[in-house]
Protein backbone atom coordinates (compact mmCIF):
# COMPACT_ATOMS: atom_id res chain seq x y z
CA UNK A 1 0.00 0.00 0.00
CA UNK A 2 1.32 3.75 -0.77
CA UNK A 3 0.98 5.87 1.58
CA UNK A 4 -0.34 9.93 0.67
CA UNK A 5 -0.40 12.40 3.13
CA UNK A 6 -2.30 15.21 1.82
CA UNK A 7 -2.64 18.87 2.90
CA UNK A 8 -5.73 20.50 2.64
CA UNK A 9 -4.98 24.31 1.90
CA UNK A 10 -8.10 27.08 2.70
CA UNK A 11 -9.84 27.39 -0.60
CA UNK A 12 -13.36 27.22 -1.88
CA UNK A 13 -11.84 24.22 -3.83
CA UNK A 14 -10.98 22.17 -0.81
CA UNK A 15 -14.15 20.32 -1.14
CA UNK A 16 -12.68 18.54 -3.79
CA UNK A 17 -10.33 17.07 -1.54
CA UNK A 18 -12.92 14.99 -0.02
CA UNK A 19 -13.53 12.90 -3.37
CA UNK A 20 -9.97 12.86 -4.13
CA UNK A 21 -9.35 11.12 -0.61
CA UNK A 22 -12.24 8.87 -2.05
CA UNK A 23 -10.45 7.85 -5.45
CA UNK A 24 -7.16 7.65 -3.48
CA UNK A 25 -8.66 4.90 -1.11
CA UNK A 26 -10.66 3.08 -3.72
CA UNK A 27 -7.25 2.75 -5.41
CA UNK A 28 -6.03 1.02 -2.66
CA UNK A 29 -3.42 4.14 -1.08
CA UNK A 30 -3.53 5.16 2.52
CA UNK A 31 -4.46 8.59 2.78
CA UNK A 32 -3.64 10.86 5.85
CA UNK A 33 -5.15 14.16 6.13
CA UNK A 34 -3.69 17.70 7.31
CA UNK A 35 -5.95 20.45 7.36
CA UNK A 36 -4.86 24.02 7.22
CA UNK A 37 -6.86 27.02 9.54
CA UNK A 38 -8.07 27.85 6.44
CA UNK A 39 -9.27 24.90 4.96
CA UNK A 40 -11.58 24.08 8.24
CA UNK A 41 -13.59 26.64 6.96
CA UNK A 42 -14.33 24.52 3.80
CA UNK A 43 -14.50 20.97 5.21
CA UNK A 44 -14.80 19.62 8.44
CA UNK A 45 -11.61 17.19 9.98
CA UNK A 46 -15.12 14.99 10.55
CA UNK A 47 -15.31 14.42 7.04
CA UNK A 48 -12.13 13.71 5.89
CA UNK A 49 -11.17 11.40 8.67
CA UNK A 50 -14.39 9.50 8.01
CA UNK A 51 -13.32 9.49 3.93
CA UNK A 52 -9.53 8.94 4.86
CA UNK A 53 -10.51 6.20 7.19
CA UNK A 54 -7.56 7.71 9.65
CA UNK A 55 -6.74 10.40 12.13
CA UNK A 56 -6.97 14.21 10.91
CA UNK A 57 -3.96 16.28 11.70
CA UNK A 58 -4.29 19.75 12.08
CA UNK A 59 -1.98 21.59 14.32
CA UNK A 60 1.41 21.75 15.47
CA UNK A 61 0.48 22.61 19.32
CA UNK A 62 -1.64 19.41 19.72
CA UNK A 63 0.44 17.50 22.77
CA UNK A 64 -1.46 14.32 22.41
CA UNK A 65 -0.77 14.38 18.37
CA UNK A 66 3.02 15.38 19.01
CA UNK A 67 3.76 11.92 21.78
CA UNK A 68 2.18 9.75 19.36
CA UNK A 69 3.31 10.45 15.97
CA UNK A 70 5.69 13.62 16.05
CA UNK A 71 5.33 16.15 13.01
CA UNK A 72 8.68 14.91 11.63
CA UNK A 73 7.52 11.84 11.37
CA UNK A 74 4.15 12.51 10.10
CA UNK A 75 6.55 14.18 7.37
CA UNK A 76 8.13 11.28 6.30
CA UNK A 77 6.09 7.98 7.00
CA UNK A 78 4.61 9.11 3.49
CA UNK A 79 5.47 7.98 -0.04
CA UNK A 80 4.53 11.26 -1.34
CA UNK A 81 2.76 14.74 -0.28
CA UNK A 82 0.23 16.26 -1.76
CA UNK A 83 -1.33 19.55 -1.92
CA UNK A 84 -4.15 19.89 -2.85
CA UNK A 85 -5.89 23.09 -3.00
CA UNK A 86 -2.52 24.60 -2.97
CA UNK A 87 -3.71 28.32 -2.38
CA UNK A 88 -1.40 31.11 -3.63
CA UNK A 89 -0.05 31.58 0.00
CA UNK A 90 0.63 28.08 0.59
CA UNK A 91 2.61 27.97 -2.72
CA UNK A 92 4.38 31.28 -1.59
CA UNK A 93 5.16 29.54 1.94
CA UNK A 94 6.64 26.83 0.11
CA UNK A 95 8.81 28.63 -2.29
CA UNK A 96 10.26 30.69 0.91
CA UNK A 97 10.25 27.59 3.16
CA UNK A 98 8.06 29.10 5.83
CA UNK A 99 6.50 26.71 8.55
CA UNK A 100 4.30 28.72 11.07
CA UNK A 101 1.41 25.83 11.03
CA UNK A 102 1.26 22.62 10.87
CA UNK A 103 1.14 22.46 6.87
CA UNK A 104 3.94 24.23 6.56
CA UNK A 105 6.37 23.02 9.13
CA UNK A 106 5.58 19.11 7.21
CA UNK A 107 6.37 20.22 3.91
CA UNK A 108 9.71 21.92 4.90
CA UNK A 109 10.65 18.87 7.08
CA UNK A 110 9.80 16.14 4.83
CA UNK A 111 12.29 14.03 2.91
CA UNK A 112 9.75 12.61 0.54
CA UNK A 113 8.77 14.00 -3.07
CA UNK A 114 5.93 17.17 -3.30
CA UNK A 115 3.11 16.93 -5.30
CA UNK A 116 0.86 20.49 -5.69
CA UNK A 117 -2.59 20.73 -7.24
CA UNK A 118 -2.74 24.67 -7.49
CA UNK A 119 -6.03 26.87 -7.04
CA UNK A 120 -6.45 30.47 -6.77
CA UNK A 121 -8.46 33.13 -8.56
CA UNK A 122 -6.97 33.86 -12.20
CA UNK A 123 -5.31 36.98 -11.33
CA UNK A 124 -3.37 35.48 -8.46
CA UNK A 125 -2.22 32.79 -10.27
CA UNK A 126 -1.00 34.57 -13.18
CA UNK A 127 0.54 37.21 -10.44
CA UNK A 128 4.18 37.31 -11.09
CA UNK A 129 4.55 36.57 -7.29
CA UNK A 130 2.87 33.44 -8.13
CA UNK A 131 4.61 33.20 -10.97
CA UNK A 132 7.85 33.60 -9.66
CA UNK A 133 7.20 30.93 -6.83
CA UNK A 134 6.23 28.02 -8.90
CA UNK A 135 8.71 28.85 -11.14
CA UNK A 136 11.48 28.46 -7.96
CA UNK A 137 8.88 25.34 -6.22
CA UNK A 138 9.45 23.30 -9.90
CA UNK A 139 13.25 24.17 -9.62
CA UNK A 140 13.62 22.92 -6.10
CA UNK A 141 12.17 19.55 -7.69
CA UNK A 142 8.32 20.04 -6.73
CA UNK A 143 5.76 18.46 -9.09
CA UNK A 144 3.34 21.66 -9.72
CA UNK A 145 0.41 20.93 -11.42
CA UNK A 146 -1.18 23.05 -13.81
CA UNK A 147 -4.50 24.44 -13.09
CA UNK A 148 -7.99 23.89 -14.77
CA UNK A 149 -8.95 26.91 -16.95
CA UNK A 150 -12.67 28.09 -16.61
CA UNK A 151 -15.43 29.80 -14.95
CA UNK A 152 -14.45 30.24 -11.09
CA UNK A 153 -16.44 30.58 -7.70
CA UNK A 154 -15.37 34.25 -7.77
CA UNK A 155 -17.16 34.92 -10.86
CA UNK A 156 -14.29 35.12 -13.38
CA UNK A 157 -12.61 33.21 -16.04
CA UNK A 158 -9.35 31.56 -16.51
CA UNK A 159 -6.55 29.27 -15.52
CA UNK A 160 -6.68 28.89 -11.66
CA UNK A 161 -9.45 25.99 -11.24
CA UNK A 162 -8.38 22.81 -8.95
CA UNK A 163 -7.71 20.24 -11.95
CA UNK A 164 -10.35 17.93 -11.71
CA UNK A 165 -9.65 15.00 -8.47
CA UNK A 166 -9.38 12.30 -11.28
CA UNK A 167 -6.48 14.18 -13.14
CA UNK A 168 -4.55 14.62 -9.46
CA UNK A 169 -5.55 11.31 -8.89
CA UNK A 170 -3.71 9.71 -11.91
CA UNK A 171 -0.91 12.51 -11.07
CA UNK A 172 -0.25 11.26 -7.90
CA UNK A 173 -0.25 7.45 -8.76
CA UNK A 174 2.28 8.72 -12.15
CA UNK A 175 4.37 10.21 -9.39
CA UNK A 176 4.01 6.76 -7.28
CA UNK A 177 5.41 4.67 -9.70
CA UNK A 178 8.75 3.88 -9.02
CA UNK A 179 10.54 5.62 -11.79
CA UNK A 180 13.14 3.56 -13.85
CA UNK A 181 16.64 4.31 -13.04
CA UNK A 182 18.57 2.94 -15.60
CA UNK A 183 22.11 4.29 -14.29
CA UNK A 184 22.10 3.43 -10.98
CA UNK A 185 25.72 2.82 -9.99
CA UNK A 186 26.81 4.90 -12.66
CA UNK A 187 28.99 8.15 -11.92
CA UNK A 188 28.81 10.89 -14.58
CA UNK A 189 30.70 13.97 -13.98
CA UNK A 190 28.72 17.06 -15.50
CA UNK A 191 30.73 20.66 -16.32
CA UNK A 192 28.26 23.69 -16.48
CA UNK A 193 27.95 27.70 -16.24
CA UNK A 194 30.55 29.92 -17.25
CA UNK A 195 34.08 30.71 -15.70
CA UNK A 196 35.53 33.47 -14.64
CA UNK A 197 38.90 34.56 -15.01
CA UNK A 198 40.14 37.44 -13.51
CA UNK A 199 42.04 40.46 -14.81
CA UNK A 200 42.71 41.64 -11.45
CA UNK A 201 41.50 41.84 -7.66
CA UNK A 202 38.14 43.31 -8.73
CA UNK A 203 37.53 42.54 -12.37
CA UNK A 204 37.47 39.70 -14.33
CA UNK A 205 36.50 37.91 -18.30
CA UNK A 206 33.13 36.05 -18.35
CA UNK A 207 30.67 34.95 -21.10
CA UNK A 208 27.14 34.59 -21.39
CA UNK A 209 26.68 31.16 -20.13
CA UNK A 210 23.52 30.90 -17.74
CA UNK A 211 24.61 27.15 -16.40
CA UNK A 212 20.58 25.76 -17.07
CA UNK A 213 21.62 23.95 -20.28
CA UNK A 214 24.14 21.86 -17.30
CA UNK A 215 22.13 22.06 -14.98
CA UNK A 216 19.17 20.44 -16.40
CA UNK A 217 21.75 17.24 -17.70
CA UNK A 218 22.56 17.19 -14.27
CA UNK A 219 19.06 16.69 -12.93
CA UNK A 220 18.29 14.24 -15.88
CA UNK A 221 21.13 12.20 -14.94
CA UNK A 222 20.15 12.35 -11.07
CA UNK A 223 16.75 11.61 -11.91
CA UNK A 224 17.89 8.14 -14.00
CA UNK A 225 19.60 7.09 -11.25
CA UNK A 226 23.15 8.32 -11.82
CA UNK A 227 25.90 9.47 -9.15
CA UNK A 228 26.57 12.74 -10.45
CA UNK A 229 28.80 15.73 -9.86
CA UNK A 230 28.56 18.67 -10.83
CA UNK A 231 31.05 21.13 -11.37
CA UNK A 232 29.65 24.63 -11.90
CA UNK A 233 31.11 27.86 -12.74
CA UNK A 234 29.28 31.34 -11.13
CA UNK A 235 25.42 30.68 -11.79
CA UNK A 236 22.55 31.63 -9.85
CA UNK A 237 21.10 28.39 -9.69
CA UNK A 238 19.93 25.77 -7.68
CA UNK A 239 21.29 22.70 -7.17
CA UNK A 240 18.91 19.59 -8.97
CA UNK A 241 18.01 17.09 -6.07
CA UNK A 242 20.17 14.58 -5.34
CA UNK A 243 23.58 16.08 -7.29
CA UNK A 244 26.99 16.56 -5.72
CA UNK A 245 27.97 20.15 -6.50
CA UNK A 246 31.56 21.49 -6.50
CA UNK A 247 31.55 25.10 -7.16
CA UNK A 248 34.50 26.81 -9.62
CA UNK A 249 35.70 30.17 -10.63
CA UNK A 250 38.22 29.86 -13.23
CA UNK A 251 39.33 27.20 -15.91
CA UNK A 252 42.10 26.21 -13.64
CA UNK A 253 39.81 25.94 -10.89
CA UNK A 254 37.40 23.76 -13.33
CA UNK A 255 40.09 21.67 -14.46
CA UNK A 256 41.05 20.84 -11.19
CA UNK A 257 37.62 19.79 -9.93
CA UNK A 258 37.56 17.38 -12.90
CA UNK A 259 40.39 15.83 -12.11
CA UNK A 260 39.64 15.06 -8.43
CA UNK A 261 35.71 14.15 -9.21
CA UNK A 262 37.70 10.67 -11.59
CA UNK A 263 36.98 8.12 -12.10
CA UNK A 264 33.21 8.55 -13.84
CA UNK A 265 31.80 6.01 -16.31
CA UNK A 266 30.50 9.54 -18.59
CA UNK A 267 31.74 13.35 -18.57
CA UNK A 268 29.06 15.53 -20.44
CA UNK A 269 31.02 18.94 -20.27
CA UNK A 270 28.13 21.14 -20.68
CA UNK A 271 30.13 24.41 -19.44
CA UNK A 272 31.55 27.57 -21.53
CA UNK A 273 35.45 27.17 -20.65
CA UNK A 274 37.15 30.26 -21.12
CA UNK A 275 39.59 29.52 -23.80
CA UNK A 276 41.98 32.38 -22.16
CA UNK A 277 43.09 33.31 -18.69
CA UNK A 278 44.71 37.11 -17.59
CA UNK A 279 48.04 37.46 -16.48
CA UNK A 280 46.55 38.74 -13.32
CA UNK A 281 47.35 41.81 -11.71
CA UNK A 282 48.59 41.84 -8.24
CA UNK A 283 46.29 45.12 -7.75
CA UNK A 284 43.31 46.87 -9.38
CA UNK A 285 44.56 48.41 -12.46
CA UNK A 286 44.53 52.58 -12.33
CA UNK A 287 42.36 54.31 -14.94
CA UNK A 288 45.61 56.45 -17.16
CA UNK A 289 46.55 57.92 -20.02
CA UNK A 290 46.96 54.36 -21.90
CA UNK A 291 44.97 51.82 -21.70
CA UNK A 292 46.32 48.84 -20.08
CA UNK A 293 47.03 46.07 -22.54
CA UNK A 294 46.09 42.42 -21.56
CA UNK A 295 48.36 39.78 -21.78
CA UNK A 296 46.01 36.08 -22.50
CA UNK A 297 47.46 32.72 -21.74
CA UNK A 298 45.65 29.80 -23.35
CA UNK A 299 43.36 27.93 -20.39
CA UNK A 300 43.78 24.08 -20.56
CA UNK A 301 41.18 22.46 -22.54
CA UNK A 302 39.47 20.41 -20.07
CA UNK A 303 37.61 18.00 -22.47
CA UNK A 304 40.55 17.12 -24.91
CA UNK A 305 42.55 16.94 -21.49
CA UNK A 306 39.88 14.28 -20.16
CA UNK A 307 40.12 12.56 -23.52
CA UNK A 308 43.60 12.10 -23.78
CA UNK A 309 43.81 10.72 -19.79
CA UNK A 310 44.23 7.44 -18.97
CA UNK A 311 41.48 7.87 -17.02
CA UNK A 312 39.25 8.62 -19.76
CA UNK A 313 35.54 8.16 -18.99
CA UNK A 314 34.21 5.47 -21.00
CA UNK A 315 31.70 8.15 -22.59
CA UNK A 316 32.90 11.70 -23.12
CA UNK A 317 29.76 14.28 -24.30
CA UNK A 318 31.33 17.71 -25.24
CA UNK A 319 29.37 20.78 -26.28
CA UNK A 320 29.82 23.26 -29.16
CA UNK A 321 28.06 26.23 -29.01
CA UNK A 322 28.61 28.13 -32.39
CA UNK A 323 27.37 31.17 -34.21
CA UNK A 324 27.79 30.20 -37.91
CA UNK A 325 28.14 26.72 -39.85
CA UNK A 326 27.35 25.08 -36.57
CA UNK A 327 26.54 21.32 -37.64
CA UNK A 328 30.31 21.40 -39.78
CA UNK A 329 32.50 23.22 -37.14
CA UNK A 330 30.92 20.45 -34.49
CA UNK A 331 31.93 17.43 -36.52
CA UNK A 332 35.44 18.61 -37.05
CA UNK A 333 35.60 19.62 -33.21
CA UNK A 334 34.59 15.93 -32.11
CA UNK A 335 37.13 14.34 -33.77
CA UNK A 336 39.87 17.04 -32.91
CA UNK A 337 39.19 16.55 -29.44
CA UNK A 338 38.79 12.52 -29.57
CA UNK A 339 35.23 12.89 -27.92
CA UNK A 340 32.48 10.39 -28.53
CA UNK A 341 29.51 12.66 -28.66
CA UNK A 342 29.12 16.46 -29.40
CA UNK A 343 25.98 18.69 -29.03
CA UNK A 344 25.81 21.12 -31.21
CA UNK A 345 23.92 24.43 -30.62
CA UNK A 346 23.10 27.78 -32.88
CA UNK A 347 23.95 30.27 -30.13
CA UNK A 348 23.38 33.28 -32.66
CA UNK A 349 19.81 33.36 -31.81
CA UNK A 350 18.17 33.22 -28.22
CA UNK A 351 19.85 30.77 -26.55
CA UNK A 352 21.89 32.01 -23.31
CA UNK A 353 19.77 33.00 -20.62
CA UNK A 354 16.73 31.57 -22.13
CA UNK A 355 14.84 28.21 -21.24
CA UNK A 356 14.54 26.39 -24.82
CA UNK A 357 17.58 25.10 -26.80
CA UNK A 358 17.63 23.52 -30.62
CA UNK A 359 20.50 21.24 -30.66
CA UNK A 360 22.23 18.97 -32.70
CA UNK A 361 23.78 15.53 -31.90
CA UNK A 362 26.74 14.56 -33.76
CA UNK A 363 27.97 10.86 -33.18
CA UNK A 364 30.30 8.71 -34.87
CA UNK A 365 26.97 7.44 -36.37
CA UNK A 366 26.15 10.51 -38.39
CA UNK A 367 24.46 13.75 -37.42
CA UNK A 368 20.58 14.29 -35.51
CA UNK A 369 19.07 17.30 -35.52
CA UNK A 370 16.76 17.57 -32.44
CA UNK A 371 13.33 19.82 -32.88
CA UNK A 372 13.63 23.07 -30.56
CA UNK A 373 12.49 22.14 -26.83
CA UNK A 374 12.79 23.17 -23.51
CA UNK A 375 16.64 22.92 -21.83
CA UNK A 376 15.41 20.25 -19.50
CA UNK A 377 13.43 18.49 -21.71
CA UNK A 378 16.65 18.41 -24.26
CA UNK A 379 18.55 17.26 -21.06
CA UNK A 380 16.26 14.37 -20.58
CA UNK A 381 16.20 12.97 -24.14
CA UNK A 382 20.11 13.41 -24.06
CA UNK A 383 19.92 11.58 -20.52
CA UNK A 384 18.14 8.63 -22.07
CA UNK A 385 20.90 8.55 -24.52
CA UNK A 386 23.83 8.40 -22.48
CA UNK A 387 21.82 5.37 -20.37
CA UNK A 388 21.56 3.11 -23.53
CA UNK A 389 25.21 3.99 -24.67
CA UNK A 390 26.58 3.27 -20.85
CA UNK A 391 23.86 0.21 -20.88
CA UNK A 392 25.28 -1.19 -24.25
O1 LIG B 1 36.69 24.30 -28.25
P1 LIG B 1 35.40 24.71 -27.66
O2 LIG B 1 35.54 25.66 -26.49
O3 LIG B 1 34.39 25.21 -28.64
O4 LIG B 1 34.79 23.35 -27.11
C1 LIG B 1 33.63 23.31 -26.35
C2 LIG B 1 33.62 22.05 -25.54
O5 LIG B 1 34.88 21.86 -24.91
C3 LIG B 1 32.62 22.11 -24.41
O6 LIG B 1 32.18 20.81 -24.14
C4 LIG B 1 33.45 22.67 -23.27
O7 LIG B 1 32.92 22.33 -22.01
C5 LIG B 1 34.80 22.04 -23.51
N1 LIG B 1 35.95 22.86 -23.12
C6 LIG B 1 36.74 22.47 -22.07
N2 LIG B 1 37.84 23.22 -21.71
C7 LIG B 1 38.16 24.33 -22.40
C8 LIG B 1 37.37 24.74 -23.47
C9 LIG B 1 36.26 23.99 -23.80
O8 LIG B 1 36.44 21.45 -21.44
N3 LIG B 1 39.22 25.04 -22.02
Amino acid sequence: MKRVLLIVGGGIAAYKACELVRLLRRRGHGVRCVLTDGAQHFVTPMTLAALSEDQVYTTLWDLKDEAEMGHIQLSRQADLVVVAPATADLLAKMAAGLADDLATTLLLATDKPVLAAPAMNVRMWTHAATVRNVAQLRADGVTVLEPDEGAMACGEYGPGRLPEPAAIAAAIDAALAPAPRPLAARHVLVSAGPTHEPIDPVRYIANRSSGKQGFAIARALAAAGARVTLVAGPVALATPPGVTRVDVETAKEMAAAVDAALPADAAVMVAAVADWRVEVAPQKVKKGAAAPALTLVENPDILAGLAASPRRPRLLVGFAAETEQVVGQAVAKRARKGIDWIVANDVSADVFGGDANAVTLVTAEGVETWDRASKQQVADRLAERIATALLT
